[in-house]
C-alpha cells in the first residue's frame, strides 16, 4: 500500500475534520492551537507534503521560500486566501487551495447580525443591562435606526454579496451595489448597479463590504469616501479588515458621521486599533463570520477534498494557484 501523504495542519481543526485529516493522511496536528512562528512552520514542515492553514496563519513569501521542497500543496481553510502569497508559492510550483461557498451564508447571516447590533446599538443596551443602570423601558432610550426604507449599499457583489442581498431585501432595503461588473438582475434582489463605487457611497445609508483583500481594496473605506456617505451611516465589515482605514472610521464614529459601525474583522488580527474598544456604537466581533459547527466541518470536508484530488493527480476544484 502506498504510503499516505504527509500533512502539516497549522491551526486546531473541528473534532470531524480532524479524525477525515487522520484516517487519510499521515498528518501532524496542531490540537493546542499554538500559534507559529515563521521560523517553526519552516522547520516543521521538513518532508512533509502539504500545508493546511487558515486566516490566522499567513504563509508569506519568506515562509514559502523557506519550505521544503517535499511541499507541493497549501490548501487554507478559507475562502479568503490574502493570507497566502501566491506569487511565491507559484514561484516554487505549490498549489493553493481555498475553500469557497460552504460559508457563505453562515457569513451573510453574521453581516445581519452586525448590521442590526449597529444599527440598533445592542452593545450599548447589553452594557446597561449588565452594568445594572437599567432604569426601565423609556420613549427615548437607545434609539436606533431602522432598515424599512433605507438604501443599503453593498461593496462587492460576489457569493456573500448576493446572499446578505437575499436577506436584506425581506427587511425592506432598497439595495445598491458595486462590483468590476453588473450580475443578471436575478442574483442580485434587484438591486442598482454602480459601476463607480464613488457615485454609490452617497446612496449608502448602510455600507457592507464583501470585497476580497486586494492592493486595489486595500484601505478602500478612507476618510474621503466616508466624507461621501450620508451623515448618520452604518458602516458592516465581515471581508477583511485592511479594506477599512481604521482611523479615518474611528474619527467619524466619533464624530457621528457614521453613526454605528458593525465590524468582524480587523487590520493586524487578534490585534485591533485600540480607538475601537472605548467606542459604545462599534459593535465588535472576533472575526466569528463563519464559526458554526456545520460551515466549519464544510470548510475542513471543502480543504479535503482539494487534498485529496491532488494527491490522486486530479486538479482540485478550487486551486487558486
Ligand atoms: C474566510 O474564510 O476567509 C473567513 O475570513 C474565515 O471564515
Amino acid at each position: 500500500m502506498a504510503a499516505k501523504p504527509k500533512l502539516f495542519v497549522l491551526n486546531k481543526l473541528p473534532e470531524a475534520v480532524e479524525a477525515r485529516f487522520k484516517r487519510d493522511y499521515d498528518v501532524r496536528l496542531n490540537p493546542d492551537d499554538k500559534t507559529y512562528t515563521e521560523a517553526e512552520i519552516v522547520a516543521l514542515s521538513q518532508g512533509m507534503d502539504g500545508i493546511v492553514t487558515s486566516p490566522t496563519t499567513a504563509v508569506k513569501a519568506a515562509v514559502i521560500e523557506g519550505l521544503d521542497k517535499s511541499v507541493r500543496i497549501i490548501a487554507t481553510f478559507s475562502v479568503g486566501f490574502d493570507h497566502v502569497e501566491l506569487a511565491a508559492a507559484g514561484a516554487r510550483g505549490i498549489t493553493v487551495t481555498n475553500t469557497p461557498e460552504v460559508l457563505t451564508d453562515a457569513t451573510a447571516d453574521m453581516t445581519m447580525l452586525l448590521l442590526l447590533a449597529g444599527a440598533r446599538r445592542a452593545y450599548e443596551g447589553q452594557k446597561i443591562l449588565r452594568e445594572n443602570r437599567w432604569i426601565g423601558w423609556r420613549p427615548t432610550q437607545l434609539i436606533g435606526i431602522g432598515c424599512q426604507g433605507k438604501r443599503l449599499g453593498i461593496y462587492g457583489m460576489g457569493r456573500i454579496g448576493q446572499a446578505v442581498a437575499r436577506r436584506a431585501k425581506p427587511f425592506g432595503f432598497d439595495l445598491h451595489y458595486h462590483d468590476q461588473n453588473p450580475l443578471p438582475p436575478a442574483k442580485t434582489e434587484g438591486a442598482i448597479f454602480h459601476a463607480d463605487v464613488e457615485e454609490m457611497l452617497p446612496f449608502c445609508d448602510y455600507l457592507t463590504i464583501h470585497c476580497p483583500l486586494t492592493p486595489e481594496t486595500r484601505k478602500f473605506l478612507n476618510a474621503k469616501r466616508i466624507a461621501k456617505l450620508p451623515k448618520g451611516a452604518v458602516v458592516v465589515n465581515t471581508a477583511r479588515g485592511p479594506v477599512i482605514d481604521d482611523e479615518a472610521l474611528i474619527a467619524a464614529l466619533e464624530s457621528g458621521h457614521v453613526a454605528a459601525a458593525g465590524l468582524d474583522v480587523f487590520e493586524g488580527e487578534p490585534k485591533l486599533h485600540p480607538g475601537y474598544l472605548g467606542l459604545d456604537n462599534a459593535y465588535l466581533l472576533p472575526h466569528l463570520g463563519s464559526a458554526t459547527l456545520d460551515t466549519r466541518n464544510a470548510m475542513g470536508f471543502r480543504a479535503l477534498d482539494n487534498l485529496d484530488a491532488f494527491f490522486k493527480g486530479q486538479a482540485p476544484r478550487d486551486r487558486v494557484a
